[in-house]
């Protein structure tokens, strides 16, 4: 349940427009408890929503664009099509060497394309129709085997090019990795058999051809005399209720690039498809003939090299034909077809997420190897990256605006449990010397829980920009390489698929703290490189906190085809805490736990069993003070929430009346000014009414400000903010808190007290005071004294005393507290500003009072004397 509502409220904080709404009631704990704190630790302001381009434009059906059929002409006029054939080049088509000459010894003449249903003159408004000029089988095919079975055509004049007639790339690779495979075809189409009307596609599966040898022999079919050879693979239909593929046909994949798909033919369809049989078809490879393609086509006139058919340059060759991948189509039918671009699965970025960080060792930047920022001075990484070559990472990169800053690693964590090399406890923590600019840079938070909220993720890689835009408008190819940001869907277990290579790295299976991602498709070899780094979720929730589910490990194509796993940080969550949160430990031979299930508040046992609550350490005796050195201590949510054995617990003083019904009588007030309990505080020097300070009313005769402020002299007068006639009291006493420190400012803290009560109504009402020992508003406001009687507000925001603390000179003290601003990085105010916050109701509370630092110049941060923290001796004055 509590998952849930810390989700809910995620929700809600993101939704664009609803920046501040809900943001008003987020309560900061004083100590930081948990890892799951981001979007308080973090807290933004505003959202903006991002435009969603889309666009649309009629397509036609291109799915077949590379597929012809081969015709025998009959003496009547009518064509027999016994056979496929791949268009591979303006001019040329591939097929199968049988396919040149029929049973009865006549050679074919004709190739169609761009007609899918090829007896109907119904389709035939795209068809093109062009004569064998010539055909190549290859020279060592003979009719009488089913060797090299492999044959090129030449035809009479180019193709014209257009959606629906488009030359393919070929697979010239050794290694198929596809899952599946496509043989497209007629059907078994030809003289008195019923003829298939539409062009059709099978989806098949590659098998091994050690399975594939042991179906056919040379004792099952006798044209095999030395059994099936390396240029032979097989791929059986699983389904097996179809059994188109026509010889000479391709086996084909379709590779992604550009938002595109382009079929690459793997195999040309040799023998063996039965139908209704599980027998494996027999197709020849394209691979090893490559070579003998490229020569015969060249010597036949085309202009075609050896990097003709490298399947970057291929793809982009044709690329404004190509079909959309699936999921940019949004509606299609034979005519036309609608494209939301926002839907693909490539994205190309200018620059990583500002939380993304490069490592760096000094050896010349080419280790692929990145973290995130989780905040000021913590970078998450995998263990693997803590050190390269033995070498410990030396600098984080992070950039903002363009330029990249250095940043060195102080401190290097690896998992106790990491064994180098292994996918297991994959994970270490670099923490820095000096602090991340947080106003440039966004931290990312984490999600934590076992189940991911999302289907999908994004990664990022590196590769061309010319093979993975959307928009690539021109078709000579350009090295450039770009950032991408790949759009991958997250598998579970049984799904997940990983190259074999990897498979080493992670021998006992998957485990809980693996998270494996990636899609089906894949893409056109050597496009996208993941960075090894974070996973991030860009999509609908991804806005206004950048979310980190894990750290990618290993994967090939960016988890395209086969998938990346990545080392999940929600498993890691209590080792991240032991590393990150404030420690208790004071000395090796005390223990001390925190309970985070216990509340301040709730019944707990203490350390000698007796009953026991959880309070604020302020609350739990004196002697308290002595348990912490010599005996076991249990800690409730926090270091500052202790469980105290009930007779320890000091009886709470008695808060004073008119401080406790405060928060009543403004409600009932209905405030009508923002400014209603603001003052002025009046000197008379030489004369002169001199309004140096401010305070805030809290009493009828009680103003709340500093002790610094006060000095040594009573002010003479205050006179009202909220009331227009600048009405005017006068003063009889004031009171400094007896620890001030004129020197360090310690407890800087007084009061001042008026001749006469005021009057409340809805121009003049008290601040009251915060009292919450444990938690503060997250978003405050700050007033700040501008001139002798004028005052500005600023947004700020609460933070850790433990966050503040890395900048700070010395131990910050409970009575501290510590904001920043929203927008600017200010540190240093004018004495005595203070923060309120203001309830949904109006009402005010008074939080903190600035204290006069004068090395605030380094900090990160604005101090505040935390008004909580003296509830009782405010009660003790009144
Ligand atoms: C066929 O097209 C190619 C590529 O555009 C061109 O180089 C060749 O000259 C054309 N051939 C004929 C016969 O037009
Ligand atoms: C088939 O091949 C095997 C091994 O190469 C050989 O021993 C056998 O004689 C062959 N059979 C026929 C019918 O050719
Ligand atoms: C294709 O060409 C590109 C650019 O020269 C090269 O990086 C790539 O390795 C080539 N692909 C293959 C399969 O040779
Ligand atoms: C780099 O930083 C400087 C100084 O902060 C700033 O003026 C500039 O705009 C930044 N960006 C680039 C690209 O230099
Ligand atoms: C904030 O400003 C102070 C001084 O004005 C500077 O020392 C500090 O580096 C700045 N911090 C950040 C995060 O920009
Ligand atoms: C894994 O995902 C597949 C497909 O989404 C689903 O059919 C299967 O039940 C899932 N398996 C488990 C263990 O969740
Ligand atoms: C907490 O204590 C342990 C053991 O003494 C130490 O290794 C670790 O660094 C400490 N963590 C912090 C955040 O101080
Ligand atoms: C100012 O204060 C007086 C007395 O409390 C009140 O009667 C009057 O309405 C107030 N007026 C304004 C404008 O603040
Ligand atoms: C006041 O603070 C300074 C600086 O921390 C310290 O040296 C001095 O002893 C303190 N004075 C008293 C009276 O505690
Ligand atoms: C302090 O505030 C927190 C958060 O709103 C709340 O859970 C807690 O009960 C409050 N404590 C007291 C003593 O009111």
């Amino acid at each position: 349940m509590q998952k849930l509502c810390a989700w809910i409220m995620f929700l809600i904080l993101v939704c664009p427009g609803n920046g501040q709404f809900g943001s008003e009631n987020l309560m900061l704990p004083n100590e930081r408890e948990t890892l799951d704190d981001c979007q308080l630790r973090f807290h933004q302001l505003y959202a903006s929503p991002l435009p969603k381009p889309a666009f649309g434009r009629p397509a036609l059906l291109k799915e077949f664009a590379h597929m012809g059929a081969i015709g025998w002409t009959q003496k009547d006029g009518n064509v027999s099509w016994l056979c496929g054939g791949t268009l591979i080049w303006y001019d040329f088509v591939l097929t199968a060497a049988h396919c040149a000459q029929s049973v009865n010894g006549l050679h074919p003449d004709v190739v169609r394309f761009g007609d899918l249903n090829i007896y109907s003159s119904d389709d035939d408004k795209y068809a093109q129709q062009i004569s064998i000029a010539k055909i190549i089988r290859f020279p060592e095919h003979r009719f009488a085997t089913l060797y090299h079975d492999i044959a090129l055509i030449k035809l009479e004049k180019n193709i014209t090019v257009h959606d629906t007639v488009v030359p393919a790339c070929l697979w010239t690779d050794d290694e198929i990795r596809f899952r599946t495979l496509e043989a497209t075809g007629w059907g078994k189409t030809g003289f008195g058999l019923e003829q298939t009307p539409v062009l059709l596609k099978v989806t098949l599966k590659p098998i091994d051809n050690v399975e594939c040898k042991k179906v056919y022999t040379n004792e099952t079919i006798r044209k095999l005399r030395f059994g099936l050879q390396d240029h032979h693979m097989c791929a059986v239909d699983e389904k097996m209720d179809t059994c188109e593929g026509d010889s000479g046909g391709p086996l084909q994949t379709k590779l992604l690039h550009n938002g595109r798909v382009t079929p690459f033919v793997v195999g040309i369809t040799s023998f063996g498809t039965a139908c209704g049989n599980a027998a494996p078809g027999v197709y020849t490879k394209i691979g090893p003939y490559l070579d003998w393609i490229v020569e015969t086509m060249q010597k036949h006139g085309a202009d075609v090299d050896g990097d003709t058919y490298n399947a970057t340059f291929c793809s982009l060759r044709f690329v404004d034909y190509r079909e959309y991948e699936d999921s940019v189509i949004t509606y299609r039918d034979n005519e036309y077809a609608s494209y939301d671009s926002d839907n693909r699965h490539m994205f190309i970025v200018d620059k990583l997420p500002s939380h993304v960080v490069k490592l760096d060792w000094d050896l010349g930047g080419h280790e692929n190897c990145y973290g995130v920022i989780f905040d000021e001075t913590t970078v998450l990484t995998l263990a693997q990256c803590a050190a390269h070559a033995g070498e410990p990472v030396k600098h984080i990169i992070y950039s903002s605006n363009g330029n990249d800053t250095k940043v060195n690693v102080s401190e290097i964590h690896i998992h106790p449990k990491y064994t180098e090399g292994s996918g297991y406890y994959n994970i270490a923590i670099l923490l820095l010397s000096n602090l991340i600019d947080i106003y440039q840079v966004q931290p990312t938070c984490i999600v934590h829980g076992s189940s991911i909220p999302f289907n999908e993720v994004h990664l990022f890689g590196y590769g061309r920009k010319d093979i993975n835009s959307f928009w690539y408008f021109s078709s000579e190819p350009d090295p450039a390489v770009s950032l991408l940001r790949p759009r991958v869907t997250i598998q579970n277990a049984t799904e997940c698929r990983i190259p074999s290579k990897y498979s080493s790295r992670i021998e006992k299976g998957l485990t809980g703290e693996h998270i494996c991602v990636g899609n089906d498709m894949f893409l056109v070899p050597e496009s996208c490189e993941a960075i090894i780094g974070g996973i991030i979720d860009g999509g609908k929730l991804g806005g206004l906190y950048p979310l980190t589910f894990g750290l990618n490990q290993f994967g090939r194509d960016c988890g395209f085809g086969e998938h990346s796993i990545a080392t999940g940080l929600a498993s890691h969550v209590e080792w991240m805490k032991s590393v990150l949160l404030p420690n208790l430990t004071t000395s090796s031979d005390v223990l001390h736990y925190i309970d985070s299930d216990l509340h301040a508040g709730d019944s707990c046992t203490s350390y000698n069993g007796d009953h026991a609550r959880c309070v604020p350490i302020a609350r739990c005796s004196k002697n308290w003070k002595s348990h912490l050195s010599s005996a076991t201590i249990r800690f409730c949510s926090s270091s500052s929430v202790v469980c105290c054995p009930l007779t320890d617990i000091e009886n709470s003083f008695e808060v004073h009346s008119e401080l406790a019904e405060c928060p009543n009588i403004v409600s009932k007030l209905k405030p009508k000014v923002p400014n209603g309990s603001l003052v002025y505080l009046g000197w008379v020097i030489e004369d002169a009414l001199n309004f140096n300070c401010i305070g805030t009313i809290i009493t009828k005769k009680i103003i709340l400000t500093t002790a610094s402020c006060l000095g040594n002299s009573v002010p003479n007068f205050v006179r009202l903010a909220g009331n227009a006639t600048k009405l005017t009291f006068e003063t009889d006493a004031s009171f400094v808190h007896s620890a001030f420190n004129a020197t360090d400012n310690s407890n800087d803290i007084g009061l001042v007290r008026l001749i006469e009560s005021l009057e409340w109504s809805s121009f003049v009402y008290p601040s009251c005071l915060w009292m919450n020992r444990t938690h503060t508003p997250l978003v405050l406001e700050m007033i700040i004294p501008s001139g002798p009687e004028d005052v500005f507000f600023s947004r700020l925001r609460t933070m850790y005393n433990s966050d503040c603390q890395r900048t700070h000179g010395t131990q910050l003290k409970e009575y501290h507290i510590c904001a920043r601003d929203f927008q600017r990085n200010v540190t240093c105010v004018s004495i005595p500003s203070y923060l309120q916050w203001e309830r949904r109701d109006r009402v005010q509370f008074v939080i903190g009072f600035a204290t006069d630092a004068p090395d605030c110049d380094s900090w990160n941060y604005m101090l505040f004397t935390r008004v909580s923290a003296f509830v009782e001796w405010i009660s003790n004055v009144l």
